[in-house]
């Protein structure tokens, strides 16, 4: 029997929206840091590989009022996982960033910081943004299409590569007679001119642990699979469920050889919800329950609006779906002014679910409860390791990272029920190996691109 695959685990702090379920008892702060500690803890004692931070920069709104779910608030990014890093030890540290409205100086500054303080431990989860909201926080605005972005986001990360390339690793010499530390004069040296960036100068931050920090990416549209194909050492994927998963699995590896990359250069992450119980069917009614708690009526009202474009606040969630068609036009209500476009056609969308809706008798409330709730594992730990570990096994994934709906707590049951079996069954570690995300993920250091050789310090 051939050695069956390893499976990636990884814990993403639970986002602001509506699958973080605030009316539950255990629910705590989201912007103390003893939320963060505790979690990252709890992640790192079950020997995960990373916890990962999601981002948005602006509070959303629809229709001029705030989602009541954003208020909870979000601390930037950096700061956190700079202040994580003190408090734990091996656990990977990864960070979403956007490459819309940042620059490459200060990303890969801040990337290569986090990398150093935490000893070899970072990640840059690399996204161009969806909501055109978010622009009007910076100074040039909701400024750009969506080409546009994966064309900067490309740009943007060939930038920050030749940043942290900047410093081969051998530049600081220390000299044996005076024992004073002697930098090579080329040392941070770069100068980048392409259709988004004119940017010279000399890095200040050495090569970290890592050579480069990990860089993820999360995009799904063709443009966003080339991208990572390109350049990502995992993908941040929507694709939990076994078909679509497997589908999406070697769509993007089968991408890998035209860049001259093989199929274990690039990790398929996807992120997956669970809902454990004792049994399979307690799991089930509690799964029942979280759902609902998720979908009140008014965020089921708000999710349809983003289908149907309009504002639908007069209708009641306890009734049955519009009869007037979603609008085509330009999408405005939750994405703000620029031409950032919905993936599906909303009249096939809204067609479908009057369909289902009539079909079953549902509300709107049930009918956004049954289909935006993404509950991906629900069942007793048993059946949880068995799922994960065949999903694994059949190249749907490479591991997931786990979502749960409690803040900071709704990682710990998992970490004492599933995390054991599939550490008996020999597809998960029983400790760290390595120190970095790198060692933890199986990535290689990669060499700085266009080193020159250099002699060695004698
Ligand atoms: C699974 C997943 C997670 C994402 N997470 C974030 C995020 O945390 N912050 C953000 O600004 N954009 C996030 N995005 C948005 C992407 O960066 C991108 O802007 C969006 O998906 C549109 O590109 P696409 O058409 O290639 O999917 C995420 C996208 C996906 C698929």
């Amino acid at each position: 029997m051939s050695t069956p695959k390893q499976i990636h685990l990884a814990a993403h702090f639970p986002g602001v929206n509506n699958t973080t379920v605030w009316s539950d008892p255990a629910a705590g702060s989201h912007i103390e840091f003893s939320s963060f500690a505790h979690f990252a803890r709890t992640a790192e004692r079950a020997k995960f590989d990373f916890l990962f931070l999601a981002e948005g920069l602006r509070l959303r709104e629809q229709g001029g009022l705030i989602y009541d779910l954003d208020v909870v608030g979000r601390p930037d990014t950096f700061t956190v996982l700079a202040a994580l890093a003190a408090v734990t030890e091996r656990i990977g540290l990864t960070g979403t960033i956007n490459s819309t409205f940042n620059e490459p100086y200060e990303v890969a500054r801040q990337f290569a910081s986090l990398d150093h303080l935490s000893g070899g431990r970072a990640a840059w989860n690399v996204v161009t943004s969806w909501d055109a909201f978010t622009g009007e926080n910076f100074r040039r605005g909701g400024f750009l299409a969506q080409h546009d972005r994966y064309s900067r986001a490309r740009r943007f990360l060939e930038a920050t590569t030749e940043l942290f390339d900047s410093w081969h690793g051998d530049e600081i010499v220390a000299d044996k007679e005076s024992g004073r530390f002697l930098a090579d004069p080329a040392a941070g040296a770069f100068r980048r001119k392409d259709e988004h960036f004119d940017i010279a100068g000399r890095f200040n931050v050495p090569r970290g642990p890592q050579g480069r920090p990990v860089v993820f990416q999360a995009g799904d549209s063709e443009e966003g699979r080339e991208f990572a194909a390109s350049g990502a050492d995992a993908i941040f994927s929507r694709h939990a469920e076994l078909e679509a998963g497997k589908a999406f699995y070697q769509d993007v590896k089968g991408r890998l050889a035209k860049y001259g990359r093989a199929r274990d250069e690039l990790l398929i992450l996807p992120a997956a919800t669970f809902v454990l119980g004792d049994t399979d069917a307690e799991a089930r009614d509690k799964a029942h329950e979280v759902r609902r708690s998720q979908v009140s009526g008014q965020t089921a009202i708000k999710l349809l609006e983003q289908v149907w474009n309009r504002d639908l606040s007069a209708y009641d969630p306890q009734g049955p779906l519009p009869d007037i068609d979603p609008d085509p036009g330009e999408h405005t209500v939750a994405r703000g002014r620029a031409s950032v476009r919905m993936h599906r056609d909303p009249l096939a969308v809204a067609r479908e679910w009057r369909q289902l809706a009539e079909a079953e008798g549902l509300s709107i409330r049930d009918l956004m409860i049954r289909t935006s709730a993404r509950q991906t594992f629900v069942g007793s730990a048993r059946t949880i390791a068995d799922t994960i570990d065949s999903f694994v096994q059949a190249e749907a994934a490479d591991g997931f990272i786990l979502v749960p709906h409690v803040t900071p707590g709704g990682l710990d049951e998992f970490a004492d029920s599933v995390v054991p079996l599939l550490q008996e069954r020999g597809v998960f570690r029983a400790d760290y190996t390595g120190s970095t995300l790198r060692d933890h993920l199986g990535l290689r250091i990669p060499p700085p691109a266009g080193a020159a050789p250099r002699e060695a310090a004698s």
